[in-house]
């Protein structure tokens, strides 16, 4: 491994250009505008796997956007780790907020800002350097096959049926993942679990067109109204969520883990700091970490109705809408939890509204096992480039594949992320610091040749 720290260094203004390159390429999964886009990315992750020496790359089609493949197999007798990321970015409105344009990706203080530079091109496109730079340097130890979709950001709904048909050919003993964050640079972590996902949207119709509010006002219900009090009245006095039966699958936490988050270094004040907030606030008896990581949440992503426009229009409006998230721990259970929220929503709507659920897409939670043969070969990993054992720590967010792929293809995943959670993903000014790019370059084949090391013994 000793070529790696002079190889990256002596291409650090090519690796740093390509990701450029890819980062200009505005492939938002979300909005249909940019399909072409979305196909271009897609294109640009295949072209660059074959150059970098990858066997039977191929745009493999879905219902929906694409999913990258492409493998180098060395000995059927050896390792396989599929590399699993997405080329999809979130929508990056509003553009007024961002510094520099989103998909004019510019270096600033040895951050890369674009949308898409941390979630997830950036940290992709290390494993697609790292292979090259493996198999250039005879260094490359076991089997590779990747798997690079185009849908994560819109809930990766097709990934299902495709696993499920082509469980043979992604067949592996490991799946890799970097999609994460870590503490900081010079706290390296490891992220050990994932919570999963349930999406609502809600719409409450009251009259059947709008009113005049004074006319009306007082004697007919405005649905906006009547949705508030009924968001509201799902958090009790601590914040506990009082859908009948929410936390009945909510696997209890051990004490050990606990004591183990609190260990964590993590500083409230710089987290509020960083948010320009005097008080956090969440669900009564848990830490932050906590509450982020291994307790279940409900938020409104969204809320809209009546009148929006400049000035002020008198109007009790026909229609309330409200986009709803609940973020689920193990061993909650999205359906279920999508059945609960919808009867409790409608029963406690008054009479005088009605009522309309639909539910969008959602994601089982995971977590992943610290006494693991993947887990040992990246705490190794990180500890060779960063000089530090990294911490283990479950994440807030929600990758749904990783319950997908341990359900149908039977692999554990390894999330080995890079990002900060201050790189501002999903946010105006995306950025990836030039630092996690290229340790992560740098990690990767760590990772690769202890996994392959371990397995053989
Ligand atoms: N990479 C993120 C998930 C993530 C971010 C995990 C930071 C841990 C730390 C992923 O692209 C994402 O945004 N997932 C969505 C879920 C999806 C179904 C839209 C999310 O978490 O909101
Ligand atoms: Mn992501
Ligand atoms: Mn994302």
């Amino acid at each position: 491994m000793e070529f790696l720290k002079a190889e990256i260094e002596k291409n650090k203004s090519r690796l740093l250009d390509e990701l450029i390159q890819l980062l200009s390429i505005p492939s938002v999964s979300a909005d249909p505008a940019f399909r072409e886009d979305v196909f271009e990315a897609a294109e640009f992750v295949r072209r660059k796997l074959q150059d970098a020496g990858a066997d039977n790359t191929e745009l493999c089609p879905t219902e929906g956007y694409p999913v990258v493949y492409g493998e180098k197999i060395i000995d059927e007798n050896l390792p396989t780790i599929l590399v699993y990321g997405h080329y999809d970015v979130q929508p990056a409105d509003p553009y007024e907020l961002w510094t520099s344009p989103p998909f004019e990706p510019v270096v600033k203080d040895e951050k890369i800002y674009a949308r898409g530079a941390c979630d997830d091109k950036g940290q992709m496109y290390m494993h697609v350097k790292a292979f090259e730079l493996m198999l250039k340097n005879d260094a490359l130890p076991c089997n590779v096959k990747f798997m690079i979709e185009g849908e994560e950001e819109v809930g990766s709904d097709n990934l299902g049926p495709f696993c499920t048909a082509n469980k043979e050919r992604l067949a592996a003993d490991i799946v890799l993942i970097s999609d994460t964050s870590m503490i900081a640079n010079d706290i390296p972590s490891i992220t050990t679990g994932l919570r999963g996902l349930s999406y609502v949207e809600v719409e409450i119709t009251g009259p059947n067109r709008d009113l005049h509010s004074g006319v009306y006002g007082g004697a007919v219900a405005n649905p906006i109204n009547v949705m508030s009090k009924m968001i509201a009245s799902m958090f009790d006095e601590n914040n506990h969520i009082t859908i009948p039966g929410f936390y009945d699958e909510v696997e209890e936490v051990s004490s050990e883990e606990r004591a183990a988050m609190a260990a964590a270094p993590f500083s409230l004040e710089q987290y509020q700091n960083d948010l320009e907030i005097t008080e956090v606030d969440g669900e009564e008896g848990f830490s932050t970490l906590e509450r982020t990581a291994i307790r279940p949440t409900l938020d409104v992503n969204g809320i809209w109705g009546g009148y929006i426009g400049e000035g002020a229009k008198t109007v009790l409006p026909s229609k309330a809408f409200a986009k709803i998230s609940m973020r689920l721990v193990p061993n909650q259970d999205s359906q279920k939890i999508t059945d609960l929220f919808t009867r409790h929503f409608e029963s406690i709507a008054p009479p005088s509204v009605k009522v309309k659920v639909t539910p969008h897409h959602g994601g089982e939670p995971a977590i992943t096992p610290t006494n693991s043969t993947g887990y040992k070969a990246a705490e190794l990993a990180m500890e060779a480039t960063f000089g530090k054992k990294p911490i283990p720590l479950r994440s807030g967010g929600s990758i749904p594949i990783v319950a997908l792929f341990e359900a149908e293809l039977g692999s554990k995943s390894i999330l080995l992320g890079f990002g900060l959670d201050s790189d501002n993903i999903h946010s105006p000014d995306e950025h990836y610091g030039v630092f996690n790019y290229l340790k992560g370059i740098e990690t990767i084949p760590h990772f690769f040749k202890n996994f392959t090391d371990l397995k053989a013994d």
